[in-house]
């Protein structure tokens, strides 16, 4: 598939050598994408900062609402973050949810077994956006939990660096010297078999519920959740964790209370699935899917 520079795959260069990023934004075209985004997000911020806060959401934090006026946020900044959040809290869960409908359309049985999860505990007439169940749906924990190992929304992991005049650093075994990046490849981590085996190339939800002795199995598994770093690790892991659980256990419970979803005829799943890029983010074409009402 050819590597289409529009914006967020931008990061990838930029993250390796960002001393480009002088010199691209002055190339007339480059990046219009991004600029336009950050029009838009300026244009966002603007509007919110008159209109005020009225729900105690993300920009009234970002915004210092709950500080004193002397304390209020530097727009420059507050538009920066804005722009970050949606960015990283868009495209990431809707790969995640794209990722996961392509599992379970390809997985009849994991389809049926979350169906009936769903129906057991949100049956036709209770509001599937009433979250008091999501918690005990363990089946739709191990599908969320089992495709951001496949195809988590960062393949590459984030860098981090040892700072210049920091002295090297121990990492393990490996010694790193100061000024170099490094980075973990998600990607790779989550499918060394090492870390999860058998089947670690495989969508198998079950591994989780398995080594959570929540169900029996005849084969040895090995299980690493230290390995598992979908939202990263460490001071700097994702902020939106929590939401985006949230968000993916919604939109899932809901697409399944609502709709049969079918894949139009003939889909090649294994197609779909060969042209899933690494481009900063995980990037897929869309999935072809047809929504019947239940
Ligand atoms: C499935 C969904 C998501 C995944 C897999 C994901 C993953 C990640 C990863 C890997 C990072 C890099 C952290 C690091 O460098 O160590 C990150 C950062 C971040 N994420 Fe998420 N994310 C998701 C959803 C969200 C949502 C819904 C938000 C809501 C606003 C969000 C906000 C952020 C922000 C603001 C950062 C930057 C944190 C920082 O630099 O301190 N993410 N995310």
């Amino acid at each position: 598939m050819a590597y289409r520079i529009f914006g967020i795959n931008f990061g990838t260069i930029f993250d390796s050598l960002p001393w480009l990023a002088y010199f691209a934004r002055n190339v007339p075209g480059l990046g219009e994408d991004v600029k336009r985004m950050r029009e838009m997000g300026i244009g966002k911020a603007a509007l919110r900062n008159k209109q005020g806060s009225k729900t105690k959401d993300l920009f009234y934090y970002l915004s210092n609402d709950d500080l004193p006026e002397e304390k209020k946020a530097n727009p420059a900044i507050v538009i920066a973050e804005g722009i970050l959040a949606t960015v990283a809290g868009s495209d990431t869960t809707s790969n995640a949810l794209t990722v996961a409908l392509y599992f379970l359309l390809k997985n009849q049985d994991a389809y049926r077994r979350l169906q009936a999860e769903v129906d057991k505990f949100y049956p036709q007439g209770e509001d599937p956006l009433d979250s008091k169940h999501y918690k005990d749906m363990e089946f739709l924990e191990a599908v969320i939990n089992e495709t951001l190992r496949m195809y988590p929304a960062v393949m590459s992991g984030s860098q981090r660096s040892v700072m210049r005049g920091q002295g090297g650093k121990l990492i393990g075994q490996y010694y790193i010297p100061e000024d170099t990046q490094v980075r973990i490849p998600t990607y790779t981590l989550h499918r060394d078999p090492r870390n999860f085996s058998p089947y670690p190339d495989t969508f198998w939800p079950d591994r989780w519920l398995i080594a959570e002795g929540r169900q029996e199995s005849k084969e040895e598994i090995v299980h690493q959740v230290n390995a598992f770093i979908p939202f990263s690790f460490g001071p700097a892991n994702c902020v939106g964790k929590n939401l985006a659980w949230t968000q993916l256990r919604m939109v899932l419970v809901a697409l399944l209370h609502k709709f049969e979803i079918k894949p139009v005829k003939g889909w090649d799943a294994d197609e779909w699935e060969r042209l899933i890029t690494e481009q900063y983010i995980t990037m897929r074409t869309s999935l072809p899917v047809i929504l019947e009402r239940r």
